[in-house]
């Protein structure tokens, strides 16, 4: 029997318990029914007001359940997310996930107006280097172009010949037709880089404070306790991690993969919310989820969304005259795509 319960302005009604029944179904072994009645009526609401306002909600694989299914309209990684806010036809993005990716969605969609729900939600890695770190490795190394991570802020894009992703580093990389390249500014995404490629990598010493964490002797203990276990790593872990595991890709490409093997047993080792999304899709399989939390990415939630929706908050901007020169990076990578 559903009841009506008082969730700040928002009541959990017979309407509300029928319209979200979908993303319940969906997200229900997660979320407890007590806990459902507070965020259901948030979901209606955001997905009422994105209706009545002209607004597309896009979230990266790391958001957790509720927004991920409950009212994402674009889900992926940084790659596919660049690629929809280039695509979308509404006039409002709203953007949940970490600032570099709505500056991005920006850059790359100047008309729009691009909301993030907290402007906190940053990235290690986009604070790592500052645009001084950047010239003075240009100066150092005359010449040389400069790739660079979208993990970083606009103004560092603005110093760089490209930019890449996760998904495409590689290729990015060997695009350029050149024996050296700057790399900004995740050391061990470099590193990985530099073990599939001839050409030469000159690394910064920027790190994700997620994807360090996990050590090889860790990944070999749960081989050890899950027997078939078939490990996916991203490739902003260190490259004695990535060595360990059987497959190495950018978040939507462990997504990619849990879809179409039939692998039984699986460790994500990345952000573990996606962990949690990944398991939502597959009920069949088991997914082995140790609690590694972004907290940059967790800044989002669903009240914040909310409240961007109803006061048009936190818009983002690049001043044009970044803004331009990022967006040269940007397009150049997007003519790539994606490789993985
Ligand atoms: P993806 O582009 O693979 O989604 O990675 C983004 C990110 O921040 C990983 O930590
Ligand atoms: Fe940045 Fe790491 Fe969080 Fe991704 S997981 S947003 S790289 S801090």
């Amino acid at each position: 029997m559903t009841t009506t319960r008082r969730t700040g302005q928002l009541d959990y009604t017979p309407q509300v318990a029928e319209a979200t029944a979908h993303v319940y179904e969906k997200i229900s072994d997660l979320v407890p029914e007590a806990e459902w009645r507070l965020q259901a009526p948030l979901i209606h609401e955001i997905l009422r007001l994105k209706q009545e306002i002209g607004a597309v909600v896009l979230a990266h694989n790391y958001q957790v359940p509720q927004i991920f299914y409950g009212i994402a309209d674009f889900q992926g990684d940084s790659l596919g997310l660049a690629q929809a806010a280039t695509e979308v036809d509404e006039e409002t993005i709203v953007f949940c996930g970490v600032h570099f990716m709505a500056e991005t969605a920006k850059i790359l969609s100047p008309q729009k107006r691009v909301l993030i729900p907290n402007l906190d939600a940053g990235c290690s890695l986009s604070e790592s280097i500052t645009v001084d770190d950047v010239r003075l490795l240009k100066e150092r190394y005359p010449g040389v172009p400069v790739v660079t991570y979208v993990n970083t802020p606009a103004a560092i894009k603005a110093e760089s010949d490209i930019c890449c992703t996760s998904a495409n580093a590689k290729a990015v990389v060997e695009s350029l037709g050149v024996n050296r390249v700057i790399f900004l500014p995740d050391e061990y995404l470099a590193s990985n880089v530099q073990k599939e490629t001839d050409v030469e990598v000159i690394a910064w010493k920027g790190r994700c404070i997620v994807h360090e964490q996990f050590t090889v002797e860790e990944l070999r203990a749960y081989r050890e306790q899950f027997p078939g276990l078939v490990i996916l790593a991203h490739p902003e872990c260190s490259p004695e991690v990535c060595g360990e595991a059987d497959f190495v890709g950018s978040t939507t490409a462990m997504v990619n993969y849990v879809d179409r093997s039939d692998a039984q047993r699986v460790l994500l080792v990345t952000e573990c919310s996606m962990s949690d999304n990944v398991q939502e899709a597959h009920p069949d399989k088991e997914l082995v989820r140790p609690c590694t939390l972004c907290p940059h990415m967790k800044m989002i939630t669903l009240e914040n969304t909310l409240a961007s929706l109803r006061y048009g908050r936190y818009e983002v901007d690049v001043p044009p005259d970044v803004r331009e020169r990022a967006h040269l990076a940007l397009a150049r990578m997007l003519e790539i795509g994606r490789d993985d």
